[in-house]
């Protein structure tokens, strides 16, 4: 398979390009990989997908909120939040429907803070949740054979800065995640929210 993951440098991303490399091409893209994209801009995900072209899968490492108390929270954080890790991977799916293949797939990526709160997670939660609603919302409406899912990880065992904001949450490693990415990849369902930890 011809798979774009986007995110690819990052530290789930780079662990799911690693292991799909393993059987499949994979193009690797971001602000600073050598296919370049920034998906907060529409712009630069469509010169993405022009570069690229066609693809069997659309795997979203990607995703950027603020942690603030609650009532810190500006309207402006929000906003950039949902434009950055809900829009972001919305777009990537809304935009790459023209470019995934038929059967083909999107992957894309949540968290725990959708079912479980930390202090300072309430926009990193409405992010998640919103993200894991269209994942479902989408699912039966995708084209062509065309499968969409989201990864949706507690707090990896490797970003060790992580975890003292989350007490006696169950860590997950790199390599349970990215055999989830694989899964959705290379398997066949569709709508699902893989919940890890
Ligand atoms: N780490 C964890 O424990 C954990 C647990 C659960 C869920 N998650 C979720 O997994 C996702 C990835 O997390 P991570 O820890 O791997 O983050 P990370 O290490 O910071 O990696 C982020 C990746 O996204 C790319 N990126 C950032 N902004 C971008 C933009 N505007 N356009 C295109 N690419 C962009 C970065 O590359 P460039 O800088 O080159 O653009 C990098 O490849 C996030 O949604 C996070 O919430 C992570």
């Amino acid at each position: 398979m011809k798979i774009l993951v986007i995110g690819a440098n990052g530290l789930v991303g780079s662990g799911v390009a690693n292991v799909l490399r393993k059987n499949h091409e994979v193009i690797s893209a971001s602000r600073s990989s050598d296919v370049n994209v920034d998906v907060n801009d529409p712009a630069s995900i469509a010169a993405m997908y022009k570069s690229v072209g066609k693809v069997d899968a659309v795997v979203a490492c990607i995703g950027k909120v603020a942690f603030k108390p609650l009532a810190e929270l500006t309207r402006d954080d929000y906003l950039k939040g949902i434009t950055d890790k809900v829009m972001g991977q919305v777009e990537l799916v809304n935009q790459g429907l023209d470019y995934v293949n038929d059967s083909g797939s999107f992957t894309l990526t949540t968290g725990v803070l959708a079912r479980e709160p930390i202090k300072t997670g309430a926009l990193a939660a409405l992010a998640n949740g919103a993200l894991e609603s269209f994942v479902i919302g989408a699912s039966i409406e995708m084209p062509r054979g065309i499968r969409i899912n989201a990864v949706s990880p507690s707090v990896l065992a490797e970003a060790e800065g992580y975890h003292p904001y989350f007490p006696g949450f169950t860590h997950v490693t790199l390599a349970e995640v990215t055999n989830t990415y694989v899964k959705s990849v290379e398997g066949w369902s569709t709508g699902q929210i893989y919940e890890l930890g």
